[in-house]
């Protein structure tokens, strides 16, 4: 058996646009509505594998009514950002963790999977190509949204014999139109966004879209987005845009950082991940967070809206946040559920006294004022 090709960045070809646009000033962007001049294309097909990349003119796809992806959702997608910093140096945040998670996300969708390393460093072209985009305002970032898409002309229901990786790229600043502020979320008894079995733990579109109706119900009742729970127990699970960390104190003053474990219904976030290993590292002492309590745990487990109804009664409950690439962190100051409201504390620049100096940490981190091996240059 001849083994078909991966990705091969030596074939680039690189279609420059003939009407490059400016970028818009910074202040002036709503996450996800502009995009830049250039998009990353490579095609596949179960018969040559993977063919020519392509960096080309950002511009409409041509796709049949008929191809799968249309029909049975058979798309997969990652988000990731670039920073740019004063001298002008292009820095990803652990591409390596989006690459590893599109395969799997491939793989459970029976969508081809692929060479990460070959697919980043054509991630990277694209990225060189598009740097003039890249804000440099503190909280900013070029948003990078590798995406796949089953492409086959065929509505049974299978693996698609053909299939689509692009890479479009988003100047962004917050995600939530409200900037930096906390935010309120809806637990919701009524819709669930995973279950065991299912695919919660993969990055899919499909994962996404029922979501956006009860996201609707919840914006009308002065939510921002779902707090998707799960079980009779309503275990807490993550919000679709975010990952979520419970920060509790305990009687003897030890500070809990709770997440839920990963149980295949929640998706594994790189922000998510790089909030545990922060923590972490500063709880065994191997690494020291200034101004993150000393006396703090950090717990991957189980947590119910009861127990974090009984922390916010006991005075126990001490803040509330989400994390995610697009989100970064985002607290959060208020839960509905089951009628009444849960009051989560949150200080004057709306954080708390876990994710401030987490936050401070990760974004320096992200920008590469604080250096460390996860910021990867382009
Ligand atoms: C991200 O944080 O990058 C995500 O993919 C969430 C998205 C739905 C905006």
């Amino acid at each position: 058996v001849v083994a078909l090709p991966n990705i091969q960045p030596d074939r680039l070809q690189f279609i420059k646009t003939e009407t490059p646009k400016a970028p818009p000033p910074s202040q002036s962007l709503m996450f996800g509505h502009t995009f830049t001049d250039h998009m990353l294309t490579i095609p596949w097909s179960s018969l040559e594998g993977w063919g020519v990349p392509k960096i080309e003119p950002y511009g409409p796809l041509s796709l049949e009514p008929s191809c799968t992806v249309l029909h049975y959702a058979q798309t997969i997608f990652e988000g990731m950002k670039a920073y740019r910093d004063e001298h002008g140096k292009v820095t990803l945040f652990r591409p390596d963790m989006n690459m590893k998670r599109m395969n799997t996300s491939a793989a459970r969708i029976a969508l081809p999977t692929f060479n990460g390393d070959a697919f980043l460093d054509l991630i990277k072209k694209l990225i060189h190509a598009e740097r003039d985009w890249i804000p440099r305002e503190p909280g900013h970032s070029l948003y990078i949204r590798p995406t796949m898409i089953g492409t086959q002309k065929f509505i049974g229901v299978a693996p698609p014999s053909e299939a689509l990786l692009f890479v479009i790229c988003s100047p962004v600043g917050p995600y939530y139109p409200d900037g930096f502020k906390p935010i309120a979320l809806y637990g919701t008894t009524e819709y669930i966004r995973a279950a065991p079995g299912g695919t919660g733990a993969y990055k899919l579109g499909v994962n996404y879209a029922p979501g956006v109706m009860p996201q609707k119900q919840a914006a009308k009742m002065g939510y921002a987005q779902n707090l998707w729970l799960h079980g009779p127990e309503h275990y807490l699970t993550e919000v679709g845009t975010m990952n979520m960390f419970v920060v509790l104190k305990k009687n003897d003053g030890t500070i809990e950082l709770v997440t839920p474990p990963l149980d295949g219904m929640i998706l594994p976030g790189v922000t998510r991940d790089s909030v545990l290993a922060l923590a972490r590292g500063h709880a065994s002492g191997s690494y020291k967070i200034s101004d993150l309590p000393d006396k703090l745990v950090v717990s991957e487990r189980p947590i119910t809206m009861v127990e974090i109804q009984e922390a916010e009664a006991s005075g126990a409950l001490v803040e509330l946040f989400g994390s995610g690439t697009a989100a970064v962190i985002s607290p959060v100051n208020r839960i509905g559920y089951l009628g009444k409201d849960i009051h989560i504390p949150t200080g004057e620049d709306g954080m708390g006294p876990v994710s401030r100096p987490i936050w401070t940490e990760l974004v320096g981190r992200q920008m590469g004022t604080i250096p460390s091996d996860w910021s990867v240059p382009v």
